[in-house]
C-alpha cells in the first residue's frame, strides 16, 4: 500500500526522503514521488514505476531544501500515472501526500470545482488538497486547515501537508491510515512505517486516531481529535533488530524463510519453559481472565487466517474451549452472535490492516469479555487498541509473501493455546510434551531446511504449469491453504487447497496429467485416510507430491515424487510442513523470474478495504 515519508531539517532531506521510500518499496506501489521546498518555492518530482525512476530523476536535477514529502503510491482512485501520483499541489502554495481513501471526494470536488479549483488528477487527494488551500486562503494557519479538513472529509488518511509560505514546519494528521512520528535533534520525520526513519532516528511517536500535528525542526504539537493539545508517549525501537538487510540472499522472502529458527525462538524466550508458559505474559490480568473464557472468536486475513484456522484444531483439542475462525472482512459486515465468555482475537503481521482492524473496532461494541492481538509490529493501530497483545517478534517482515510472520503466529497462538487450557481441559503431561515439542521447534524448521535444494529441483517441474492442487487433513488442511496461497502470490501459478477429503466431492474432476498435487503427509491419526485419498489421485493420472514423514509410507516412483520431511511431534506438524511449501512457492517465483518479494497487485500491509 501506499507510503508517506516526510522531514522538517536544516539540511537537504531530498535524499533522506528517498531512502525512507525504499524502505518502504516492499509494502507494493506504482508510482513515486517527492516535494521539497527550495528557495521559497516548491519543486516536485513524480515518476510511474519504481523509487530509482524517481531517484533517478531527483539526481539529474538537483533538488536542495530542508522541508519535503515523498510518497509511494499504489493506486486506487485513478490509473497509476505520473499525473495522479504524490504529492498533489495547489496553488503551487501547499503539498499534500496522503494514503487511504477520501470517501465523500465527489461532492468536495463539485463544491471547489464551483469555487474555481481546477483539477489535475483524478485522485482524491487532489480533493484534499485543494480543499485545505481554501481554508488557508479563507485565513486559516496551516495546522487549522488541516483540523477543518479532518473534520470536512470522511473515509481514511494518514496525510503530511507543506506550505511554500511557511517553509519551518509540517502538518500531518492521521485516520484510519498509520503515521508515526520520528524525533530527531534539530530535525523531525513522519513516515507511514517506522522502517522508513530507522536511518535517521529510533524514537518514535505513534499518532493516535485523530490526531493532527505541527512538527517543526525543533517542535512538535499534537492535537487530538477534539482540537485538545496531547503529550504521546515516545518510544525507542532497536534499530538493530529491525533490519531491512537482505544479507547473503537474492530475495527478502529467501532470508526470512531462512530466519525462522531464530524468530520461533525470539517468540519463545521468556515465554515459556521446559514445563509450562510463563505467568503474565498476555499482559496484566489476562490470566485472571482466563477460566471466564469460553470461547475464542479469531478473526484475520490472508495468511493470518490461515494461522487461525489451525488453531481452532488446537483450542477444541487441547484447551477445551470452542473456536470460531472469520475472515476480518465478512465477519465486520454480518450480524453475528457473541457466546458468553468470548474472547476476540485478532490476527495479523502487520497490525494495520484495514479490515481486520474494522473487525476488532466492531467487537469493541458488541459484548466480547476482551479483545488479544497476536501481532508483529509494535506501535501498530491493533496492537494500540486491542485490550491484550502479544507479539509474535519476527522482526520486520519485507517480503510481500508472508513466511516468518505465519510460523510466529502459530507458536504464539500454541502459546495461547497452553495458557487457556492450564485453565481447563489440559493435563499436566500433555502441557508439558507441548512444551517440550516448541523447545524443539527451531531445530525441526533447521532440519526442515535441509530439503531446500532437493525442492529447488523439483520446482522445474512446475515452471509451466497453470494450476496445482494442495491436499492437507485436520490441521494440515489450512497448511495445505497456506502452501497454495503462497504459490499463487508469488509465481502466479493458479493454487487451490482442499481437504483431501472432499476431493470426491467435486475438485477431482479437475485431476489430469497436467494437475500438479501436493500433499502434506505428517505421520498422524489421518495418514490411512490420506492413503486412500492419494489413491484416488493417482488412479486418474495426476502427478503427485508429497511431503511427508519417512515412516509414513510414501514411496517415489514415476506417479508420485516424495520428499521426506524431519519425523515431528503431531502438535507441531503444521508450522514444520510450512517449511517446504514457502520453500517450493519461492524457487518456482525464481525460475519464472517474477518478482518474488514484491509481487504484482499485491501490498505488504493492506490499509484500505
Ligand atoms: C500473505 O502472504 C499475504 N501477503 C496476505 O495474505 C496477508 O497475510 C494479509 O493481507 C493479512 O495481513 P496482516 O497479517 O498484516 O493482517
Amino acid at each position: 500500500m501506499c507510503g508517506i515519508v516526510g522531514a522538517v531539517a536544516q539540511r537537504d532531506v531530498a535524499e533522506i526522503l528517498l531512502e525512507g521510500l525504499r524502505r518502504l518499496e516492499y509494502r507494493g506501489y506504482d508510482s513515486a514521488g517527492l516535494a521539497v521546498i527550495q528557495n521559497g518555492e516548491l519543486q516536485r518530482i513524480r515518476r510511474v514505476g519504481k523509487v530509482k525512476n524517481l531517484a533517478d530523476s531527483v539526481a539529474e536535477n538537483f533538488i536542495g531544501g530542508g522541508t519535503g514529502i515523498a510518497h509511494t503510491r499504489w493506486a486506487t482512485h485513478g490509473e497509476p500515472t505520473e499525473r495522479n501520483a504524490h504529492p498533489h499541489l495547489s496553488n503551487e502554495r501547499i503539498a499534500v501526500v496522503h494514503n487511504g481513501i477520501i470517501e465523500n471526494y465527489k461532492e468536495l470536488k463539485a463544491d471547489l470545482q464551483a469555487s474555481g479549483y481546477g483539477f489535475q488528477s483524478d485522485t482524491d487527494t487532489e480533493v484534499l488538497t485543494h480543499l485545505i488551500h481554501q481554508f488557508i486562503d479563507q485565513g486559516l494557519s496551516l495546522l487549522e486547515a488541516v483540523q477543518k479538513a479532518a473534520k470536512t472529509v470522511t473515509g481514511a488518511y494518514g496525510t503530511a501537508i507543506i506550505d511554500k509560505q511557511n517553509q519551518d514546519e509540517m502538518v500531518v494528521a492521521r485516520s484510519g491510515s498509520p503515521l508515526v512520528i520520528g524525533l530527531g535533534i534539530g530535525e523531525n520525520f513522519v513516515a507511514s512505517d517506522q522502517l522508513a526513519l530507522l536511518p535517521v532516528t529510533s524514537r518514535f511517536i505513534y499518532l493516535e486516531e485523530g490526531d493532527v500535528a505541527r512538527i517543526s525542526r525543533k517542535e512538535i504539537e499534537i492535537f487530538d481529535k477534539t482540537g485538545a493539545k496531547v503529550e504521546r508517549k515516545v518510544n525507542l525501537v532497536d534499530a538493530k533488530a529491525d533490519s531491512a538487510d537482505k544479507g547473503e540472499y537474492r530475495h527478502y522472502m529467501m532470508k526470512e524463510i531462512y530466519e525462522q529458527p531464530t524468530c520461533v525462538r525470539q517468540t519463545l524466550e521468556g515465554r515459556l519453559t521446559s514445563t509450562g508458559v510463563e505467568k503474565g505474559i498476555f499482559g496484566n490480568g489476562f490470566e485472571e481472565m482466563v477460566p471466564q473464557i469460553k470461547n475464542v472468536t479469531i478473526v484475520a486475513c490472508g495468511t493470518s487466517y490461515h494461522a487461525g484456522m489451525v488453531a481452532k484444531y488446537w483450542f477444541e483439542q487441547y484447551a477445551g474451549v470452542s473456536c470460531s475462525v472469520e475472515i476480518a472482512s465478512e465477519f465486520r459486515y454480518r450480524k453475528f452472535y457473541v457466546h458468553e465468555g468470548s474472547l476476540f482475537v485478532s490476527i495479523s503481521q502487520s497490525g494495520e490492516t484495514a479490515d481486520t482492524l474494522a473487525a476488532l473496532r466492531l467487537a469493541q461494541e458488541q459484548g466480547y469479555l476482551s479483545s488479544l492481538t497476536i501481532c508483529n509490529v509494535m506501535g501498530s493501530s491493533l496492537v494500540r487498541e486491542s485490550d491484550f497483545n502479544f507479539m509474535t517478534r519476527a522482526g520486520t517482515e519485507i517480503g510481500v509473501a508472508s513466511t516468518k510472520a505465519f510460523t510466529t503466529q502459530l507458536v504464539s497462538l500454541l502459546i495461547l493455546v497452553l495458557t487457556l487450557g492450564k485453565h481447563k481441559a489440559l493435563a499436566s503431561e500433555a502441557e508439558q510434551a507441548i512444551c517440550a515439542a516448541l523447545m524443539q521447534l527451531p531445530g525441526k524448521i533447521e532440519q526442515a531446511l535441509l530439503a531446500n535444494s532437493e525442492i529447488e529441483d523439483l520446482a522445474e517441474e512446475f515452471a509451466d504449469k497453470h494450476h496445482a492442487l494442495f491436499l492437507g487433513r485436520g490441521d494440515q488442511y489450512p497448511i495445505a491453504m497456506e502452501g497454495a496461497l503462497k504459490l499463487k502470490e508469488i509465481s502466479y501459478i493458479h493454487a487451490e487447497a482442499y481437504a483431501a477429503g472432499e476431493l470426491k466431492h467435486g475438485p477431482i474432476a479437475l485431476i489430469d496429467a497436467e494437475m500438479p498435487v501436493i500433499v502434506v503427509a505428517p505421520n498422524n491419526e489421518l495418514l490411512e485416510k490420506l492413503h486412500s485419498n492419494v489413491e484416488e489421485v493417482r488412479a486418474r493420472g495426476s502427478i503427485l507430491y508429497v511431503f511427508a514423514d519417512k515412516d509414513a509410507k510414501f514411496q517415489s516412483d514415476e506417479t508420485q515424487r516424495v520428499i521426506n520431511v524431519v519425523p515431528t511431534e503431531d502438535i507441531v506438524a503444521p508450522i514444520v510442513y510450512t517449511i517446504p511449501l514457502q520453500l517450493l512457492s519461492y524457487h518456482v517465483a525464481v525460475i519464472k523470474g517474477t518478482d518474488v518479494d514484491q509481487p504484482r497487485n499485491l501490498a505488504k500491509s493492506v490499509t484500505v478495504e
